[in-house]
């Protein structure tokens, strides 16, 4: 039987969209060279899903290394999650990331191309937008000026999958641009877990509720925004894997490039995040009000109408689920997969 390849697929989003992908019959394949992840996250969906994992420890940068997954394997499809994606690491190293984020996307074309392997799914950002000047953010709208170097790679390997689709007729590309994902599988056994102090505000509140961190600086009051924070399109993990699910399925009986926004199109500040994590929870977060952070912008949510009615997704997940979501796994893995 065909199977379906999850670059990345340890991390965060690749790990809960194993499970869906298993939940619903397809047989799978990891590959990921652990740089942001940990075998125990395979483990756990092992677990969770009853069934094994083939994975390779391999970097999809390294020709060689991917060329024998495909060599080994009958692939159907990839979903390609595997990036590097801290903003600010980028801005600090720039290279790394172009190199990583854009030779991974280079190489599996040619690999693909090579193994007449048709089907792609990659992981994008909202953050191609840029900063446009109206809410919700559309497919339709042209991508924008990127404030750093992790999202040009995103715009970049976009331009680069949608020109690949261009040249050959038989290949299709489904990119999904994320708003943003939070929350866990609801066993509290999977969740995200960032190296370091985390730079988004969802690992960022779990962890000053847990006491490993002190407080919250909200980055700007002074945004044209219902209370001045910055409003984002907060989507539940598992709500996210399902749209992998859908996009896999479309990609089956389609060919060209689609794109399609996964997010819920409501926007929540950064208040009412904390405000809802400390009622559903019933825990403090104790938080200030800090400069804004140089890069964001005021508002971004998703239009989501086309996902809806193409692929027959949508977010079914509500504020309160991410919530409570985060906090158990949070609360039962205080030092995410490190035990
Ligand atoms: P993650 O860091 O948890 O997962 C990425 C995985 O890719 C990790 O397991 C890492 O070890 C692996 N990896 C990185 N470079 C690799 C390489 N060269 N070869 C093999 N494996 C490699 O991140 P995530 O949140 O699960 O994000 C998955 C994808 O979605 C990324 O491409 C990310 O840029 C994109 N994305 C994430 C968000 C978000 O907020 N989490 C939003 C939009 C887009
Ligand atoms: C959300 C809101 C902050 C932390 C980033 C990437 C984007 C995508 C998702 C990968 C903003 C505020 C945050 C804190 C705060 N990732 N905040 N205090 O910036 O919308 O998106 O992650 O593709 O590309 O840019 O997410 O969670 O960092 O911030 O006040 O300690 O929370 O200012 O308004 P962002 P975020």
């Amino acid at each position: 039987m065909s199977k379906i390849l999850l670059t990345g697929g340890a991390g965060y989003i690749g790990s809960h969209t194993a499970i869906e992908m298993l939940n619903a019959g397809y047989e799978i394949i990891v590959a990921d060279n652990f740089s942001n992840s940990s075998k125990e996250s395979l483990r756990r969906v092992e677990k969770i899903t009853g069934k094994t994992i083939p994975f390779y420890q391999a970097d999809i940068t390294d020709k060689e290394q991917t060329e024998k997954i495909f060599e080994e394997n009958d692939i159907a499809a990839v979903i390609h999650f595997a990036g590097l994606k801290s903003v600010g690491e980028s801005v600090s190293c720039p290279v790394r990331y172009y190199k990583n984020n854009l030779l991974s996307s280079l190489n599996l074309l040619e690999v693909m191309e090579k193994h007449h392997v048709k089907k792609l799914v990659f992981s994008s950002s909202a953050t191609v937008y840029g900063n446009p000047d109206h809410v919700p953010f559309d497919e339709t709208m042209p991508v924008g000026v990127c404030t750093n170097p992790y999202g040009w790679t995103k715009q970049m390997s976009e331009q680069i999958f949608q020109d690949a689709c261009v040249a050959d007729k038989d290949l299709t590309v489904i990119l999904l641009r994320y708003f943003n994902p939070v929350g866990a599988h609801e066993s509290g056994t999977i969740g995200e877990a960032p190296n370091g102090t985390p730079n988004n505000l969802m690992p960022y509140i779990s962890q000053v509720a847990v006491g490993t961190l002190k407080q919250l600086s909200v980055y700007g009051s002074d945004y044209p925004t219902h209370d001045g924070t910055g409003v984002r399109d907060y989507i539940h993990v598992v709500d996210l894997a399902k749209g992998h699910l859908a996009a896999i399925r479309y990609a089956e009986t389609h060919t060209g490039t689609e794109i399609f926004n996964l997010g819920t199109g409501c926007g929540y500040s950064v208040l009412d995040m904390v405000k809802a994590f400390e009622k559903v929870n019933g825990v403090s977060v104790p938080y200030r009000i800090a400069d804004r952070r140089p890069g964001d912008i005021a508002s971004a949510y998703a239009d989501p109408a086309k996902a809806r009615d193409i692929l027959g997704w949508q977010a079914e997940k509500t504020l309160e689920d991410m919530c409570r979501d985060t906090w158990k796994w949070q609360r039962q893995n205080p030092n995410g997969y490190n035990a």
